[in-house]
């Protein structure tokens, strides 16, 4: 029984409240009185019920599960959640889309993020990825500039078609994400029946402090299901909370979606000379080159109990490592190491790290920072300083991952092209890899919107984008988007 099955109802102080449905009054028919304080603290409350929404990913949900380890991967990490096959690990997943705010329909094209922590007994370990391997962009110094055409123009309110083609044809990186995103992909069924990915390359070092390269891939074992741009409208329509339920639903029936977990595995010393920059996100490392390797399974099997305190309050940041990973010279992620704490400090406070959700559950963390906003006094009367002689939390003298190698001077530039590296070439790929029918619902989606762009130049330089990936691919976009244009 929660608190609020037993007693009557109360203040917020306890005391018990007489009515709940009339204010206090001067006589009958007079004003309100000031010392109607179940009134004002009612009011008061109510006004501070929302916190920010997420800047990105505002609309989202969220389940606990159990991490599975089912191969032992201590040659290439000596994380511990990754030492001992069949070792268990509670996980909590929030799924989300990427532009629309809180309110907005669960079945829009966009991007799904696949934001996972790891409890585990080494502090928790955050891998905060997306339903895609790639991204738009590989510097987060574009991020800013890319989510602002994606989101609400600051003069027509709206997502505007404009704004999003100019960045995108601009930012020609883009076309292998894009390419991915107005595929069938790009709307999933279900948040149950789509993949999920780390997206960038990580460090993975093991007890010899040997260095391995590695990518996520998250695989449902519920077979991938979309939904076509007809379809999703419809939803949106009749059913915007359409993902969300039916995650919470398929648990509450049992029906726990669960993922195969595999890593792509790539040794410190090939990355120089291998034939893509293995740091940039825009690009995939081809599963002939490094072949996935199964190493767990993942299974959601427990609803949150409050979506505020536990979805909307819930904080994931990249730079939350363990011992035995680590990041990469990914731009896009060394960008991101900073963002988000950033983010959480503003949007839920600088105790954000101590909420149920967020704490790590299976070791305590033991920090000498202290107070600020809603501190709930957790380290007692302990020093708060380091070093000390009175007992207190010390160093390890081993950093969660091994140096890499730099070199140059300090600059501003693109990275040292790989020999394969270009803004196109996975983007054609993918097209080709397609089968008729899927290229033919792709150039309908895409030319569905870019046909909305309302000056040529932005129109012509996206439809060349898609060219350059492959040319019957921009030839066919060619036709559909003038025929819809007149
Ligand atoms: C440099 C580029 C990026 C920046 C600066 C950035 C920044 C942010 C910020 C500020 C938030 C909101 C955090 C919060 O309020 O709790 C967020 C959320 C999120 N981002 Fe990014 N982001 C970037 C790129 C990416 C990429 C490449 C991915 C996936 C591969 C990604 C996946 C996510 C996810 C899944 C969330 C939602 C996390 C949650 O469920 O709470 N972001 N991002």
């Amino acid at each position: 029984m929660t608190v609020q099955e037993t007693g009557p109802l109360t203040t917020e102080a306890g005391a018990p409240v007489a009515d709940n449905q009339n204010s206090e009054t001067a006589g009958a028919s007079g004003p309100v009185l000031l010392q109607s304080q179940h009134l004002l603290e009612k009011l008061a409350h109510f006004n501070r019920e929302r916190i920010p929404e997420r800047v990105v990913h505002a609309r989202g949900a969220g389940a606990y599960g159990t991490f599975t380890l089912t191969r032992d991967v201590s040659q290439w990490t000596r994380a511990k959640f990754l030492s001992e096959v069949g070792k268990q690990t509670e996980t909590f997943l929030r799924f989300s889309t990427v532009a629309g705010n809180l309110g907005s329909a669960d079945t829009v094209r966009d991007p799904r993020g696949f934001a996972l922590k790891f409890y585990t007994e080494e502090g928790n370990y955050d891998l905060v990825g997306n339903n895609t391997p790639v991204f738009f962009i590989k510097d987060a110094l574009k991020f800013p500039d890319f989510i602002h055409t994606q989101k609400r123009d600051p003069y027509t309110g709206s997502q505007e078609a404009d704004n999003v083609w100019d960045f995108w044809s601009l930012s020609p990186e883009s076309t292998h994400q894009v390419t991915w995103l107005f595929g069938d992909r790009g709307i999933p069924a279900t948040l149950r029946h789509m993949n999920g990915y780390g997206s960038h390359t990580y460090q993975w070092n093991n007890e010899a402090g040997e260095v391995f390269w590695v990518k996520y891939h998250f695989k449902t074992d519920q077979g991938i299901r979309n939904l076509t741009q007809a379809e999703a409208n419809r939803l949106a329509g009749e059913d915007p909370d359409h993902h969300q339920r039916d995650l919470r639903t398929s648990i509450e029936r049992g029906e726990f979606p669960s993922w195969t977990v595999q890593v792509q595995v790539m040794p410190a010393a090939e990355a120089a000379a291998y034939r893509f920059n293995p740091f940039d996100l825009t690009k995939v490392w081809p599963h002939e080159d490094y072949p996935p390797i199964e190493i767990g399974r993942l299974e959601l099997n427990r609803n949150p109990e409050n979506v505020f305190a536990e979805v909307e309050q819930s904080v994931f940041s990249p730079a939350h490592f363990v011992p035995g990973i680590g990041p990469s010279p990914d731009r896009m992620l060394q960008g991101r190491l900073f963002a988000y704490g950033d983010a959480h400090r503003y949007r839920v406070g600088v105790n954000a790290d101590h909420l149920p959700v967020n704490r790590p559950h299976a070791t305590e963390a033991r920090t000498h920072s202290r107070d600020g906003y809603l501190y709930d006094g957790r380290h007692k009367g302990a020093r708060n300083y380091e070093p000390n002689s009175f007992g207190g939390p010390a160093e390890t003298g081993r950093p969660l991952w091994e140096p890499v190698e730099v070199s140059g001077a300090t600059q501003h530039g693109a990275a040292p092209a790989h020999a394969e590296d270009d803004d196109f070439g996975q983007a054609g790929t993918l097209y080709r890899l397609m089968s008729e029918d899927e290229r033919s619902r792709l150039v309908e989606n895409l030319s569905g919107f870019i046909a909305k762009v309302s000056r040529d130049d932005i129109v012509q330089r996206a439809v060349d984008n898609f060219r350059r990936a492959d040319e019957d691919f921009g030839k066919r976009l060619e036709v559909a988007v003038q025929a819809l244009r007149g």
